[in-house]
């Protein structure tokens, strides 16, 4: 905006496209913000504790709780005999995720009872004198295990199909075969899973619960309670942190605490620790890649078949759509001619492996990035120039189609790529790199610059919708809720700007509330990165309606025409006459205008047909390219991420402060994951690593040294979004593919960059370390 307009034209404080605050930061950061273990506890408050299972897979022969009632403190406990309605919080319908198992037991780890107390240290200590019986089956719990034993799949694969990829697979002049593996993750929200369950009269029961999908929590506790959903308030201020972790995994908390509160008529609050909370809640999917691509002697791709293989754990949460997206994403930014892939969603006897940030999105990408690898190594050339070498075209061209038949339009990643190739100084500083190798004989680096291209929507073509509820009050003071939750993204900062913007007040009138199922029913969990896109347009019908009806009674009192209405900074312009906002909002109250409006939207041109694997799942993509530069040591192992430069689309910011917190969180916790984050479960089945002892997620040191983040400036959606901006919550992960194969290339060093280094995920010290020792031997 130009000077001249900014003074003579004040705006509002907080409108769309302005780089405000997350409206808690203050409070984050003062200890202020409320979380659901902040809320006060109502007199008589119970606290709630897990009996686990101590086995991968076994039948339940006995279980003898008589130490665990009489232990003291203990208020009664519960087994799945005591669930009055079903014993099931399967989110998919396929009935197979008891809320605590009855019969057998399919994971180590699994829930079996449940403790009521009146300290939450009693609950805890109380679970763990139970006697078990177990008779032990047979168990696996990773994919080759899967594989071995002929595991079943928890839902039916996936299968994406385009042209004839058998036969160009045999025609083409080159061709390499390999596999992948890629490691799962701990959300690690900072809190944890947690909920309180207050018991109203009749039927009815409020649930406070820290989740992404408060009306599945409705719908969950109706279930195991055997009411109806009308009985059920579920509420959702803020998370500290979901990640995808928080989409089904709070189920199980929540409904327990409820059936203990109803039964008790006493207020349940269930907490777990950290150590439980890892344990029972599920995690990234791990996969195993099998690929298969053929190419020519410029590195152009002909055809690629593969398999992505998924570990699912013991029932199907949401792994179908999760192995679905890795699909979608398996062709990264880049055009197959011919393709085939297939998805192979493996039951394993682990916690069920469930949603997280990106949805199997970078799994998918991940695995296109090692074929692009493989082509280069094997031509001797530049991963970048194969990765130009086969993006998709611009629109027009022959190169748009997607492996599942929707067509690239809104492609920009060429673009991209270019523009940060240039600003961070790429060719050069790879060329010093290669010189600086020559000449180092124990510290290597490596520099890599990859892609995005991430599909915006929910595959599930009907959770693609949204509600809002905005109601003015008579002093001009306005309420805003809506059906997206807050986890630290800040979307309830966006919506609120959307509000303010309609309106045209400042945000400080816009009072934020708490997402809950009384107000706007029937929502879509906070997750596929849609949640401004759906909740910002839902909030602006609603807010649209009402300012519809304000313009109608100022034409009617004031006796103008609709074109001489304007709402300018927190006052009106009618006729001649400047009214503010308060006055104005009193004036209709008293002329009888309904101040309240629900709102809806849903997205237009999405569908899928999962059977024929044809259709436009995506509304539109978000792109975005990273160069990060690593340092490794070859006698450790150790790296350092020495520089990163990221250049990210997101549309026309709604927020390019939150924004560019989205890119870099995203990014940390993408390498997060590629680097030092490595889950393990022994031979019984059991998971070693569910603390910070043993989990390392990165740390502030861990960051890139230097760090330059940049929003694509110069992008606005190609669709109608609001304010033409894109979603930004998962795409930002997959920049840290970067970090990946730059410390691939520091490897590949060692053998004179002629060997792939066929990495697996996570790279950590312990893999660099045999990795590099693999390539001196064949180098
Ligand atoms: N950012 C923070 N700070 N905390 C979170 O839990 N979750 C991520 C992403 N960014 C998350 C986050 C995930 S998995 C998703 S799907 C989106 O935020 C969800 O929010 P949005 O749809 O409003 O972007
Ligand atoms: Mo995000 S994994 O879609 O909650």
């Amino acid at each position: 905006m130009d000077k001249s307009t900014f003074t003579t034209k004040p705006i509002i404080n907080g409108p769309m496209h302005a780089p405000l605050r997350h409206d808690s930061a203050h409070k984050h950061v003062t200890g202020t913000a409320d979380y659901i273990d902040d809320i006060p506890e109502p007199i008589g408050t119970l606290h709630m504790g897990l009996g686990l299972s101590d086995r991968a897979h076994a039948e339940l022969v006995s279980i003898d709780l008589s130490a665990v009632e009489t232990a003291p403190g203990v208020v009664c406990v519960l087994t799945g005999e005591d669930i009055p309605g079903f014993n099931d919080v399967a989110s998919t319908g396929r009935h197979d995720e008891p809320l605590l198992a009855t019969k057998d037991v399919q994971f180590h780890g699994q829930p079996i009872f449940a403790v009521v107390a009146e300290t939450r240290d009693q609950a805890r200590r109380a679970a763990r004198l139970a006697r078990i019986q177990y008779r032990d089956l047979p168990h696996w719990t990773d994919i080759d295990g899967a594989r071995d034993n002929g595991a079943p799949l928890v839902v039916e694969p996936m299968v994406l199909k385009r042209g004839e990829p058998q036969t160009e697979i045999e025609k083409a002049p080159l061709r390499i075969q390999g596999s992948m593996s890629i490691g799962g993750q701990e959300h690690f929200y900072l809190e944890g899973q947690i909920a309180l369950a207050i018991p109203g009269e009749d039927e009815d029961i409020i649930v406070w619960s820290s989740t992404q999908h408060p009306s599945e929590v409705q719908h969950m506790v109706a279930h195991v309670l055997g009411i109806a959903n009308n009985a059920v308030e579920v509420r959702t201020r803020r998370m500290g942190g979901g990640f995808g972790g928080k989409e089904t995994q709070g189920n199980h908390f929540a409904a327990l605490a409820a059936v203990a509160a109803k039964k008790l008529k006493r207020a349940v609050k269930f907490r777990p620790d950290r150590d439980e909370d890892m344990t029972v809640t599920g995690k990234r999917h791990d996969f195993r890649v099998d690929y298969d691509v053929a190419f020519d002697e410029d590195g152009r791709i002909h055809a690629v078949d593969a398999t992505y293989a998924a570990r699912c754990g013991f029932s199907a949460d949401l792994s179908g759509p999760v192995t679905d997206r890795a699909l979608f994403h398996a062709d990264s930014s880049y055009f197959y001619p011919h393709v085939h892939l297939t998805s192979q969603p493996l039951k394993t006897h682990t916690v069920s492996n469930t949603a997280f940030r990106g949805f199997g999105g970078p799994q998918g990408v991940l695995g296109a990035e090692r074929m692009i690898e493989e082509i280069a190594y094997a031509l001797g050339k530049d991963p970048l120039e194969i990765r130009k070498l086969n993006f998709y075209g611009q629109q027009g061209s022959d190169r748009t189609a997607t492996p599942y038949h929707q067509e690239v339009e809104d492609n920009v990643i060429a673009r991209i790529v270019e523009e940060l190739e240039s600003s961070c100084d790429y060719q050069a500083r790879r060329q010093a790199i290669i010189d600086f190798n020559a000449n180092s004989p124990v510290i290597r680096k490596g520099i890599a610059l990859t892609p995005v291209k991430f599909g915006i929507s929910f595959t599930m073509t009907a959770y693609n919708q949204a509600g809002a509820l905005v109601h003015i009050y008579q002093d001009g003071s306005i309420h805003l809720n809506h059906g997206g939750t807050e986890m630290g993204q800040g979307l309830y900062t966006k919506v609120a700007q959307v509000v303010a913007d309609t309106f045209q007040v400042d945000i400080d009138r816009v009072k934020i509330t708490a997402t809950t199922t009384g107000k706007v029913p029937n929502t879509s969990a906070t997750a596929a990165s849609s949640g401004s896109d759906l909740n910002g347009m839902a909030a602006y019908d609603a807010a649209r309606q009402i300012k519809e009806r304000l313009i109608d009674f100022a034409c009617r009192q004031w006796e103008v025409d609709r074109s001489e209405v304007e709402f300018l900074p927190n006052r009106l312009r009618i006729g001649g006459e400047i009214v503010p906002f308060d006055t104005f909002v009193r004036a209709a109250y008293y002329g009888r205008v309904h101040l309240s409006a629900a709102g809806f939207y849903k997205t237009p041109k999405i569908h899928w047909d999962r059977e024929a694997g044809r259709g436009r799942p995506f509304y539109y993509f978000s792109y975005g390219a990273a160069c990060s530069e690593v340092s490794i040591d070859t006698l450790t192992g150790e790296y350092l991420v020495d520089r990163t430069d990221i250049l990210h689309d997101v549309g026309r910011s709604l927020n390019p402060a939150l924004d560019i917190g989205q890119i870099e969180g995203g990014f940390v916790q993408g390498m997060g994951w590629l680097t030092t984050e490595e889950l393990w479960w022994d031979a019984k089945g059991r998971l070693r690593t569910h603390a910070p002892s043993t989990y390392k997620i990165p740390l502030a040191s861990d960051r890139p040294k230097e760090f330059n983040v940049k929003l694509a400036e110069w992008s606005e959606n190609a669709e109608p979004t609001i304010g033409r901006s894109k979603a930004v919550g998962e795409p930002p992960f997959v920049l840290a593919i970067s970090v990946f194969e730059a410390i691939s290339m520091a490897v590949a060093s060692v053998a004179d960059y002629t060997v792939c280094p066929r990495l697996d995920a996570p790279a950590t010290p312990e893999r660099v370390l045999m990795a590099v020792e693999r390539l001196k031997q064949m180098g």
